[in-house]
């Protein structure tokens, strides 16, 4: 297969095939979505708390997010490589949002980027997409902002905030968005929402009527255990397999049944004699 383009998208989409896009932070989750045949990967800011141990997404930086972006591209041929836009990384101007989104492009080989709401953000949207990058939107629950929306809650559950996102997801459509990412959003709202939606959606947590669906690589796989969104399924529980790995080490270690003989460098004989002398 080759490399997934924004013409093979809008073919998936009027096609009716779903589109399956997960999110990767460094070489390894990288390689990972290649094998696993993934259509777009996003280097999500989720990356503050699943790799840099933050406790939301506000403080991780342009600069984290750049070496991240680039591991990924290193581990990554076929799918489509987005750039999620930090917090504080494109409001300010859309200056600033350009700059950054060729950034992205430039210094990690990110294919496109992803920014969140509507209202100003939609200005951002059209003058990154008007610089030559393509954007990826964000409507729903957007956790760069997720105080103002009364914290990790389902957004749209009442008739004005279904209102709310139908419009925002309108107008970053109308502003060239390629995609508009659905999160947090009652499944009947979607299913509103969705004959009104020409670029592909992408739900997390919005129902089985989006185009596709996209999931945070570390929830998914079970890597850090603790609490999940409910919308999140766990397909693996990688964390399990990982401390019984480390601990099985550690026993070995300390009785010495690590490392065997299979592990260990050898010598010939007339050699270590020489080496004694
Ligand atoms: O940062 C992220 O992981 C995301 C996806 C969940 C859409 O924005
Ligand atoms: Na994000």
């Amino acid at each position: 297969r080759g490399k997934v383009t924004l013409p093979e998208l809008a073919r998936m989409k009027a096609a009716g095939e779903p589109i399956a896009m997960v999110t990767a932070y460094d070489y390894p989750s990288a390689c990972v979505a290649e094998a696993a045949g993934v259509d777009i990967v996003l280097v999500g800011d989720s990356a503050a708390m699943t790799v840099l141990g933050y406790d939301s997404t506000v403080p991780v930086s342009m600069t984290e997010m750049l070496v991240l972006a680039a591991a990924c591209r290193r581990g990554l041929r076929t799918p489509l490589l987005v750039g999620d836009l930090p917090f504080g990384s494109y409001e300010r101007s859309d200056e600033q949002a350009v700059e950054n989104a060729h950034r992205f492009v430039k210094e990690a080989g990110c294919d496109a980027v992803k920014l969140e709401r509507g209202g100003t953000s939609v200005d951002r949207a059209r003058a990154i997409v008007r610089s030559g990058v393509p954007v990826m939107g964000h409507v729903g629950l957007t956790p760069q902002t997720a105080s103002q929306l009364g914290g990790f809650k389902a957004q749209g559950r009442t008739a004005a905030s279904a209102a709310r996102i139908a419009e925002d997801a309108l107008a970053l459509q109308e502003a060239g968005c390629f995609a508009i990412v659905f999160e947090a959003i009652p499944a009947a709202v979607t299913e509103l929402i969705m004959p009104a939606m020409e670029v592909p959606v992408i739900g997390i947590g919005a129902g089985p009527a989006t185009d596709g669906q996209v999931l945070v690589f570390h929830d998914l796989l079970g890597v850090l255990g603790g609490r999940t969104p409910k919308f999140v399924k766990p397909y693996a529980n990688v964390r399990e397999q990982m401390v019984a790995g480390v601990a099985a080490y550690v026993r070995e270690v300390r009785t010495r049944a690590f490392p065997g003989p299979e592990h260990t460098y050898g010598i010939d004989p007339e050699e270590l004699t020489a080496v004694r002398q």
